[in-house]
């Protein structure tokens, strides 16, 4: 049975979780909030949410709150998701990218897949990079994949996927790239070990530096504007000039910050970095 949670206790731990991780619950989803917190007393076996409160919000043991942003954080993904991003990422973005450091006998190319979730999105760029790449054998490729949900990550790094995860994936690549497993797929080893997955949260961590490439997709859609200006703001510091960013097809960044300039390919957009 459901409990009736009070409405003032819900939205504390509204800010404990947007504290934490800069997921913000508006009115609207705040029902959604009220049913997974109801599911996270049920099976935490502490039935009073102002015990429950005290508890997320503990600094010597922080796992509980770690349970409840798995639990609340949307994971959505799959393979190759928007086809017409991707294809102008490994049509367009890549040969562009790599041409230049080519002609400066530069053989390093770094991407970060920010809030990957099971890897699908990370697992797909290292795909797209090496069907694009000539003689990929010469080049350092690295590809960083981070989220905050400890869950998510454990799945991403185990890399076997369900029919429905793959089934947007163009099927040469299907046979090429992947192992079949008990009715799953299995990523192989020649894609799993360029992708190097971690944990971090946006909001708090230290971002690395020199990227040429940044994939945030329809993770900051789930932020309030200021927490997205922000993180915008770090992507700016960690993109090598001239670095691109991706975003889900309907996020914008107009108003949030100036350092990108809206780059419209065949039927996507990414956004470049532009020197302030
Ligand atoms: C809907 S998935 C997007 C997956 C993939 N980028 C895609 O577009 O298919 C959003 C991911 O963002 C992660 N996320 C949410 N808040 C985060 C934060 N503060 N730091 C890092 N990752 C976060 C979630 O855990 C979730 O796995």
């Amino acid at each position: 049975m459901m409990q009736q949670l009070e409405q003032s206790q819900i939205l504390k731990v509204r800010d404990v979780i947007f504290r934490a991780c800069g997921l913000w619950f508006n009115e609207s989803k705040l029902p959604i909030l009220s049913n997974r917190i109801n599911t996270r007393l049920k099976e935490s076996g502490i039935s009073d949410l102002g015990k429950y409160l005290l508890v997320i919000a503990s600094e010597d043991d922080r796992s509980e709150l770690s349970t409840l942003i798995n639990l609340v954080t949307t994971n959505e993904t799959y393979f190759y998701r928007s086809n017409s991003q991707m294809d102008s990422f490994r049509k367009i973005i890549l040969p562009e990218i790599t041409d230049k450091k080519v002609a400066q006998n530069n053989r390093n190319l770094n991407i970060w897949s920010a809030g990957c979730s099971t890897g699908e999105e990370p697992y797909t760029l290292a795909i797209c990079v090496l069907e694009t790449l000539k003689f990929h054998s010469i080049w350092d490729i690295e590809i960083l994949a981070t989220d905050i949900s400890t869950e998510v990550l454990a799945r991403a790094f185990q890399g076997i996927y369900s029919k429905r995860s793959v089934e947007n994936l163009p099927e040469e690549y299907l046979q090429k790239y992947f192992t079949p497993s008990d009715g799953n797929y299995a990523i192989r080893e020649s894609i799993k070990k360029y992708v190097e997955f971690e944990y971090s949260n946006l909001t708090d961590s230290y971002f690395q530096k020199d990227f040429d490439i940044i994939f945030c997709r329809n993770v900051m859609i789930y932020f309030r504007d200021e927490t997205k200006a922000d993180i915008l703001n770090r992507f700016y510091d960690s993109l090598k000039d001239g670095g691109y960013l991706f975003l889900g097809p309907t996020e914008m960044i107009r108003g949030l910050t100036d350092g990108f300039k809206m780059i419209t390919l065949k039927d996507s957009v990414a956004f470049q970095k532009v020197p302030r």
